[in-house]
């Protein structure tokens, strides 16, 4: 029925997963509300304009074990790389979501993979970035690992000085390889100067463009972001739905 209804030229969201009626599980649930409208929204007001085009987004925060009960990790809920991921896949890209931790699950219809740590993000990232038309990372990668996480849950006794190495930038390594025609769009969360600051990571890491927004924004439904590119800057504000479209806009458009 499925194949009926693609072939006749209507377009689908698919059953989700999860318990069914009959009594186990698996594919033909309704999709949850917020997914049909989602879909409604991108399919009325956007063309299908990243059709044939493959897209990698990071999302999430990550993870550094310290012992196997405790981590570091951050504020990031993921939010945006969700509205990323859903929004290029309805303007027809072909998208994968490589997430740390989030908030909320990626929807089904989404190819994600799992990555909680830094080095096993870079690892999933560094598998696939050479197909990709388009990389944008929203993931809040630590900046720092745990030098030796300890195997057993450490006992308390006295204070505890945790020594901390550096992970590997990823979105630095893609870019200072980065392929012909390849897009590259990075995130930046900052406190103070945030154009200034978002500025300097877009040279530093040879980047096609980059988002910029103050950390304040972070889990909330709105942002407020500049995004800014060698010869152009905008500032916009909305839902992260409605900003993730115009992200891939300016993207499509202008450069
Ligand atoms: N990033 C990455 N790999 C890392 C760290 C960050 O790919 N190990 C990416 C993020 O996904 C984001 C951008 O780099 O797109 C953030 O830039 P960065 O300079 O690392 O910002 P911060 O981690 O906030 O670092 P700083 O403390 O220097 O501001």
């Amino acid at each position: 029925n499925l194949e009926t209804l693609r072939s006749d030229g209507h377009y689908l969201v698919e059953p989700a997963i999860g318990k069914l009626a009959c009594g186990y599980e698996g594919k033909g649930r309704l999709p949850e509300p917020i997914e049909i409208l989602s879909a409604i929204t991108a399919l009325v007001n956007y063309p299908k304009d990243m059709k044939g085009k493959k897209i990698l987004i990071t999302a999430g925060a990550s993870r550094e074990d310290i012992d196997p009960m405790r981590f570091i990790t951050n504020h990031s809920t993921g939010k945006m790389g969700l509205a990323l991921a859903k929004a290029a896949y309805w303007r027809g890209a072909e998208v994968t979501l490589i997430h740390a931790w989030m908030d909320e699950e990626p929807p089904y219809y989404i190819n994600s993979i799992k990555a909680l740590k830094a080095d096993s993000m870079h690892r999933e990232v560094m598998l696939i970035a050479a197909k990709q038309d388009i990389i944008i990372m929203t993931a809040a990668v630590a900046d720092y690992t745990i030098a030796n996480p300890s195997a057993e849950k450490i006992k308390k006794s006295g204070d505890l000085a945790l020594q901390l190495t550096r992970t590997k930038d990823i979105l630095a390594e893609i870019g200072s390889d980065k392929l012909i025609g390849q897009k590259l769009v990075g995130f930046a969360a900052e406190s103070e100067n945030v154009v200034e600051n978002a500025r300097l990571k877009l040279e530093k890491k040879n980047l096609d463009a980059i988002v910029a927004n103050h950390i304040s924004v972070s889990g909330s439904d709105s942002t407020e972001i500049t995004i800014i590119s060698k010869h152009s800057e905008q500032s916009l504000v909305g839902s992260k739905s409605e900003i993730a479209h115009r992200i891939i806009d300016f993207l499509i458009d202008k450069n």
